[in-house]
Formats: C-alpha cells, sequence, structure tokens
C-alpha cells in the first residue's frame, strides 16, 4: 500500500530536484522507437508493489526516454513551461478527483473554471461579459467552435488560411465540411481581399500566431466579412494569446471582440501544464444549442442545468483544470505573466539578431513574437541534416516549418528557465555542427 505522506514526499522531492537538473539532461529522449517498451514487462504484477518501485523505474526506465519539455534549452515547436503553482494544483486536483459532469457533482470546479476564465480574459483585454470555459487541447476547442457554427448557421464550409493549424483542416474532416484555403501575402497573413464568397462560409477561422512562423491575421477585416457574410468567426490565438497580458503586443487582438469565439491555450504560453486550452465565447447560446444533451439521470433543476459545462462542449466529465489556472494566475499575477513573456520576446529578439549578423545564415520569416525563422544558406538537404544533427546531439531542441516553399529551421523560445547562456549555447551548436556538414 501507498503511505501517501512517506511515498509523497519522495514523488516531490523528484520532481523538485528534476527541475533543478533537467537542464543537464539531453532534450530530446536519446532513444529509438520501440525501445522503452521493449524494457518494460508484458503485464501488470499480480500484486501491488510499494510506490517506491514506481520512482525508482521512472529514473531507470522511462527517463531515457523523455524529451524534456521542461528543458531550458527546448526550443522546439512552441515551447511551455509548467510552473510550480500549477504542478501542485495538479496534484491537488487529483486528490479531490472532481468529476464535473453537472454543476452539482463540482460547483467549486464548475465555478472557479467561470472565475479563471473571465480573470484572464481580462487579463488579456478579451470583452467582458464573453462565456468562457476549459477544452483539452486547442484542436478540442476549435472543434467546438466549428460544432457551434455549423448548428448556428446551417452551413457547410470552413474557411481558414493556408497557414491554418492542420487542427481547423481536422475538424472539417471529422465533421466532413468542405475546408476552403485563403492565400496569404508575403508575410504569411490570410489575404483579407482574398476571402472570396463566404456566404457558404459556416466558420471562418482566423489565426492570431500562426503555427509556422507567428504570422497575425488582420481580425479587423475578417470580422467585417464574416458580420456581412452571417459566418462564425473563430480566432485561433493558441500560442500569441497569452503575450496579449502585455500591452504591447494588444495590437495583435485588434478586431477579436468581433470574434464569435477564441481559443487561447493556457498549456502553451501561460506557465500552465497540459492540457487547459481555454475557449471563450460571446455566443454561449449557440455552443449549448449545439451540445446541450441531457439524459435522464442527469436531470437537475433549469437553474442548476444551465451551470453545467458539460453543455457547452463534447465531454460530459471535465477534470478540475480551473485549479492549476487559478494557483497560474494567484501566484504569478499579471506582472509573472507579463515577464516571463517579455523574457521570452527579449530572447528570440536576441537570438534573431545573431542570426542577422552571421555570414552564412538567413532569417526566413518577420519575428513577431518569440519564434524566429532562419536557415543555413544552401540547400533545403543541408538544413535538414543540421536540424537532425543539432537534435541528436542534446545539446538543444529544434524543430522546423516550411515557408514559402522552402524548409527553415524554427526556433521557439517559451521555457521560462531558458536564458541568455541557454541561447548562446543553442547558437554555438548550431554553428559548432553546421561547420561539420
Ligand atoms: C495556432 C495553433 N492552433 C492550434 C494548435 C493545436 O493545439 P493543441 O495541441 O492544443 O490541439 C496549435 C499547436 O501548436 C497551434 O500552433
Amino acid at each position: 500500500m501507498t503511505d501517501l505522506r512517506a511515498d509523497g514526499a519522495a514523488a516531490l522531492e523528484w520532481a523538485a530536484a528534476y527541475l533543478e537538473r533537467v537542464g543537464e539532461l539531453p532534450v530530446l529522449a536519446q532513444v529509438a522507437p520501440g525501445e522503452i517498451r521493449a524494457r518494460l514487462p508484458d503485464s501488470a504484477p499480480e500484486e501491488g508493489e510499494p510506490f517506491a518501485a514506481v520512482l525508482r523505474d521512472l529514473d531507470e526506465v522511462l527517463l531515457a526516454g523523455v524529451t524534456h519539455w521542461q528543458h531550458p534549452r527546448y526550443f522546439a515547436y512552441f515551447a511551455t513551461s509548467a510552473s510550480e503553482p500549477a504542478i501542485l494544483a495538479e496534484l491537488l486536483a487529483a486528490t479531490l478527483n472532481s468529476v464535473s459532469i453537472l454543476w452539482r457533482t463540482a460547483p467549486a470546479a464548475t465555478e472557479l473554471e467561470g472565475v479563471v476564465l473571465d480573470w484572464t480574459a481580462q487579463l488579456l483585454g478579451l470583452p467582458r461579459g464573453w462565456h468562457g470555459h476549459i477544452e483539452d487541447s486547442a484542436s478540442t476547442s476549435t472543434l467546438a467552435a466549428v460544432i457551434a457554427a455549423r448548428e448556428a448557421t446551417g452551413r457547410d464550409q470552413v474557411v481558414c488560411s493556408e497557414q491554418a493549424h492542420s487542427s481547423v483542416h481536422k475538424a472539417a474532416r471529422m465533421l466532413g465540411l468542405r475546408l476552403r484555403q485563403v492565400p496569404c501575402d508575403d508575410e504569411l497573413r490570410m489575404r483579407a481581399d482574398a476571402l472570396g464568397d463566404l456566404s457558404q462560409a459556416a466558420a471562418v477561422v482566423a489565426t492570431v500566431g500562426t503555427t509556422a512562423s507567428t504570422a497575425v491575421d488582420p481580425v479587423e477585416q475578417i470580422a467585417a466579412a464574416c458580420r456581412r457574410a452571417g459566418a462564425w468567426l473563430h480566432v485561433d490565438a493558441a500560442y500569441a494569446g497569452s503575450a496579449m497580458v502585455c500591452p504591447e503586443f494588444r495590437w495583435a487582438f485588434a478586431g477579436v471582440e468581433h470574434a464569435d469565439s477564441v481559443v487561447v491555450n493556457a498549456h502553451k504560453w501561460m506557465l500552465t501544464p497540459m492540457d487547459c486550452s481555454l475557449l471563450w465565447s460571446r455566443r454561449p447560446e449557440d455552443l449549448r444549442a449545439a451540445f446541450s444533451l441531457i439524459p435522464e439521470y442527469l436531470r437537475t433543476p433549469d437553474a442548476e442545468d444551465a451551470l453545467s459545462l458539460s453543455e457547452y462542449g463534447p465531454a460530459l466529465g471535465r477534470r478540475f483544470r480551473a485549479l492549476k489556472l487559478w494557483a497560474v494566475l494567484r501566484c504569478h499575477g499579471r506582472a509573472g505573466l507579463q515577464a516571463q513573456i517579455r523574457q521570452a520576446v527579449r530572447l528570440a529578439a536576441t537570438f534573431q539578431a545573431w542570426v542577422d549578423g552571421e555570414p552564412g545564415w538567413e532569417l526566413c520569416a518577420q519575428r513577431t513574437f518569440s519564434v524566429v525563422c532562419f536557415r543555413l544558406e544552401g540547400s533545403d538537404e543541408r538544413n535538414r541534416e543540421l536540424l537532425e544533427a543539432v537534435n541528436r546531439s542534446g545539446e538543444i531542441f529544434i524543430s522546423h516549418a516550411v515557408l514559402h516553399g522552402r524548409y527553415v529551421l524554427r526556433l521557439a523560445v517559451g521555457n521560462w528557465r531558458t536564458s541568455e547562456a541557454d541561447l548562446a549555447r543553442a547558437w554555438e551548436t548550431l554553428r559548432r555542427i553546421s561547420s561539420r556538414l
């Protein structure tokens, strides 16, 4: 049997020691596919083992197969951080094990979710009075928005730019809707003048901070076109939305007040561990019309019904995710959230300047937030080889994109432990390994 106090202390000690030494581990897991599975038994044990055995195997078996997202030299995709208050809140949420299927099964979880979504909306400059709730991922948030749009409009087309995240395409495909991709301008923003006929559009998805280059679509103009055509405007700000806590980035949210729904992933750039995707809508009744389906066994008095967040999205049972976001908002405050955004952007600007000043390297896209797209002069193949080699080194982990038909390297700053020394090491690693290609 597990002794919660003794084993819990050991687990917390493990977590604290891990976060202290994570920077010394190889960022990208240095294992081959199947290697971890091969080290694990085929079946569960017959009799229960002590929790210490789990911790031991975490170290001895699993850790080699962990790609360290908490590593200060993690620069791939969108770098993230799970901060300490949120880590502890996850433990407490699991301890309570609240299951919000209805308001009455988890009143505190339900009402706190409303409160933290209101607080975050204020921090990011979203209009007051919008309904907000938490989904697991931006993929689910966008799917939910598109479902509501389909129900509200009775139409069967989804429109987004050619730089929109694949989750938009996937939502359309899962729903049997037609997808139309609008071309982008030279800076990879959706061309509002190329939106075309929106009379069949259920939803238009605009992106604030595209996945490849963090470009910002012209939301204001797209919103005007949606209004004229009666199409639902969903804004995907999964990554960049968190930056709106800083007034100097608010220009990127111009026009968002006209959106029908907006998604921001707190688990991307708001110090909150996976998973915590924030979905706001100014049309909660349309979400409710699309998702409310209450079988007899879940019926409660009407006043309670409307508060059950399971009526606003796909899932019935919902985790107490609001607790970790609450811990983040309370323990970091607006100032702490702003500081980590500004630090990431400052570091990305520093890296950009290094690339810019170095012969043989080029910048490949406008840097808007904390992502730098760059490449080594020469072929796509050379850059692909460089990416594989630096990632294999374990020193850093970066990812790639294809922009204007060319393969480019992407360095995303977002871990709040990343220092200028980490960035210098990344740049040194890239230059050293490139010279050997
Ligand atoms: C702009 C954008 N939207 C949506 C997503 C999907 O996010 P999730 O993994 O939460 O589904 C991503 C992922 O990086 C993204 O960059």
